[in-house]
């Protein structure tokens, strides 16, 4: 329902139901059990089956008399044709349930292999529009248990899965609230495995997922949809939002920069995975908008860049640095919107008051917090020129469902703007 100039009041939250806590992987073949999962299909990569996490993940998930087959072939960054490739297995196999064991990128392959088996479609038809069809599964997925192994993209907690489409030249997503997980187990022991470049990238995710969301434009300043619906999955910054928003941005602070210094400080890496957690249930609900929406094309215009400290046989941008070397320009030009919440979100960073703030506040928390992690200065370290930021800014334009809850309009001139900022940040 409406109110009398037409706009939302009304928000949602849904969240994973999660289990946190070191050791708390051993739990796996039981939460399994209890999902009434008899037959699973375990999507990993390379890298983690190597480090022995899917290994022992079916074994845990064996001795429950649970049958199951991994998948490895989970691509980081995933694309149309590797969520293909692991959909075409899943429907194969005739599961009942499904395990995503991994980062971001193992998650959501899982996602997507259970969206096509349990509803058999072209997986373009999902994509959001104008990109994809837009397809909504008519009813509930299959069982999926979700592992993450690294403390980033907090895909355990969300509805969306992410795809490169190269052929287009862009990135996009398919989003869904079925597509949420429907149980998590956050087991910091297994974060021990994260290189530190990795612990850098989705760790700068986590904390602009956080601060998006924190200064999103307010659910209600929405106009109200026609229908449930039509209801958005990102719905803008709201009061319940606010709270996994706030506190992941002081974990960020307060953390990030141990958990990638050292691969054993467990208790910095699981308070990372915590603040991914956190953050995932905020972003599900409020949303992310113009670091995001940049990320995209930023990620998939060039493959030229081999990240560093990335075990890979492909040049990719990870996720995490994609989204945050844009992230000081986007907060300096949203700033006007909310002064005192680009103050509060630089605060909870820092860990300490911060009475007075201006545009510049919350972008130098940030940068300081880039060179504390060992972050690229800018896009122009993936191969970006000033002659490129046309294209960039036609594909941060695809983005539309993210820039809606920008707290500032950015349109092409705006997000020129921003880009041009953000070839170096010091
Ligand atoms: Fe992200």
């Amino acid at each position: 329902m409406a109110t009398e100039n037409g706009k939302e009041r009304i928000f949602t939250l849904e969240a994973t139901p999660m289990k946190f806590g070191p050791g708390a992987a051993a739990d796996t073949g039981w939460e399994l059990a209890r999902m009434g999962v008899k037959r699973a299909m375990v999507v990993t990569d390379p890298n983690v089956r190597e480090a022995g996490i899917a290994d022992r993940v079916v074994e845990l998930i064996t001795a429950e008399d649970i049958e199951c087959e991994v998948f490895d072939r989970a691509r980081s960054e995933p694309t149309a044709d590797s969520l293909q490739e692991a959909a075409d297995v899943a429907v194969e196999g005739e599961f009942d349930g499904f395990v995503g064991v991994g980062g971001g990128s193992c998650i959501d392959t899982a996602k997507v292999s259970d969206l096509v088996s349990t509803h058999p479609a072209e997986i373009l038809d999902y994509v959001n529009p104008p990109v994809g069809g837009g397809k909504k599964p008519p009813s509930p997925l299959k069982p999926l248990l979700a592992i993450p192994t690294t403390a980033g993209t907090g895909s355990e907690a969300t509805s969306v899965a992410v795809l490169d489409i190269p052929d287009e030249k862009v990135k996009t997503g398919i989003s869904h609230a079925f597509m949420r997980p429907h149980r998590a187990v956050v087991d910091p022991e297994l974060s021990r495995t994260m290189p530190r470049s990795v612990a850098s990238s989705a760790g700068l995710d986590v904390v602009c997922h956080a601060a998006e969301s924190y200064v999103a434009r307010p659910f209600d300043t929405r106009e109200a949809p026609a229908s449930p619906g039509e209801r958005p999955p990102y719905q803008g910054s709201n009061p319940v939002s606010d709270l996994w928003s706030a506190r992941a941005l002081e974990y960020g602070g307060k953390y990030l920069r141990r958990a990638v210094e050292d691969e054993d400080d467990v208790e910095a890496r699981g308070f990372m995975m915590l603040a991914a957690s956190l953050a995932g249930i905020g972003f599900g609900s409020a949303g992310v908008h113009i670091p995001h929406a940049c990320s995209y094309p930023i990620a998939s215009l060039k493959h030229e860049w081999t990240p560093p400290g990335y075990n890979t046989d492909h040049a990719f941008v990870p996720h995490g640095w994609s989204v945050i070397v844009s992230s000081p320009a986007a907060f300096r030009y949203t700033f006007e919107a909310d002064p005192e919440r680009h103050r509060r979100a630089a605060e909870l960073i820092k860990g300490e008051p911060i009475d007075d703030a201006d545009e510049d506040t919350l972008p130098d928390v940030l940068v300081s917090l880039m060179q504390a992690v060992g972050a690229p200065r800018g896009i122009r370290e993936f191969g970006y020129e000033e002659g490129d930021v046309g294209v960039l800014v036609e594909g941060a334009l695809k983005q539309q469902r993210l820039l809606v809850i920008s707290p500032r309009e950015a349109g092409p001139n705006e997000l020129a703007g921003i880009l041009q900022q953000s070839f170096e940040n010091w």
